[in-house]
């Protein structure tokens, strides 16, 4: 251990080292493309790759990334599935995409996107437990941020559906979400109820309390539940491993239990999802985050939902007449 390291803890030690190897790493890909310049280039554009390099760093420091990964270091409980808000034009424009997806004005999504960044109750609720309340050993941090389950709320508002599936639980942090549209679906006169599912026990801690009889926590692997579940799904939600094959899986034996208007989402940017919309007639979208103040980026959702205008490459199979008309409406249209 170097004199620099001494005194700090092994994990401190640990984390600088790694924070050493990236230098290095940067350093040694430096010196390797300082050395030969590339065929093709002359030695007038080669002198320019200083410029750009100093635009990169630029560009970095203005996305001031490093010094919010800095004060994420020292300011966050979380070390897994980090939550985050959405900028503002972000978050217009999932509002926009879920309109498209609802069939619904811009405002109608908009109005629930207030709704839930508006309930007093679901912030003290997630503030309380996030405190006290680990997710499988894990601690979190005690407030809300939402990101790209905004939408997710919204669409269960809109479609009111009678059979959520989330495969994926962490601290519970989508469930809630769900639990919360139920909620007030079910005050409207739309009952559903939500399936959790995770593989670690400890985790969905938010699904306790007043939002406990919207929703069902199992703890079991999502294939093995998909192969025996026997309700019909409006609302899948795909975010619980994320290998493609997994989730290929996931999608064979969820389908007999979609109906045509169910809407399919997935909590990354891969490609089954679009696979599955081509394959079943659905409309394919992704939406990728931009997340506010944060260090990283932003994730993606896909979604594969009844198709609202018909495209090449997504007619093999052609939705029922009538389909598209009636996905805002699938627990009335079941009921
Ligand atoms: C990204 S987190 C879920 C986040 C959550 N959906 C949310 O909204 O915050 C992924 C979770 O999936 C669980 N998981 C991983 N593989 C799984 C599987 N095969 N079946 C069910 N859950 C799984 C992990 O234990 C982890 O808690």
């Amino acid at each position: 251990m170097s004199d620099q390291q001494q005194g700090v803890s092994p994990a401190f030690a640990s984390a600088f080292q790694t924070y050493q190897k990236c230098i290095s790493a940067i350093e040694k890909k430096i010196v390797e493309r300082f050395t030969g310049r590339p065929i093709g280039m002359t030695q007038e554009d080669y002198e320019k790759v200083p410029l750009r390099m100093e635009k990169v760093f630029r560009g970095l420091a203005l996305e001031k990334r490093l010094t919010l990964a800095f004060d994420w270091m020292f300011e966050s409980r979380e070390t897994s599935n980090w939550t985050y808000d959405l900028r503002e034009n972000s978050q217009t424009h999932l509002a926009s995409l879920i309109a498209h997806i609802g069939n619904v004005p811009l405002s109608t999504v908009e109005n629930y996107f207030a709704e839930i960044q508006n309930d007093q109750e679901l912030f003290e609720h997630i503030r309380t437990l996030s405190i006290t309340k680990r997710n499988n050993g894990n601690p979190t941090d005690p407030v809300p941020r939402f990101g790209r389950r905004l939408g997710w709320y919204a669409l269960a508002r809109i479609c009111k559906p009678k059979i959520i599936v989330e495969t994926g639980l962490d601290k519970g942090l989508g469930s809630v979400t769900f639990a919360a549209a139920l909620k007030r679906n079910i005050a409207e006169g739309y009952p559903g109820h939500y399936y959790g599912l995770d593989i670690h026990k400890h985790t969905g801690f938010l699904l306790t309390g007043p939002y406990a009889p919207y929703g069902t926590v199992i703890i079991k692997d999502s294939v093995e539940f998909l192969a025996s579940f026997k309700e019909q799904i409006d609302l899948l939600i795909l975010d619980g491993c994320h290998h493609a094959e997994h989730e290929e899986k996931e999608l064979a034996l969820a389908e007999p239990l979609l109906t045509p208007t169910s809407i399919i989402v997935s909590d990354t940017s891969q490609d089954p999802i679009l696979d599955f919309a081509r394959r079943t007639g659905r409309e394919f979208q992704l939406f990728i985050e931009k997340s506010k103040d944060y260090w990283l980026p932003g994730v993606g959702n896909t979604i594969a939902f009844p198709c609202r205008t018909r495209r090449d490459g997504f007619e093999n199979k052609p939705m029922p007449r009538g389909a598209a008309q009636s996905s805002c409406s699938i627990n009335s249209q079941k009921m």
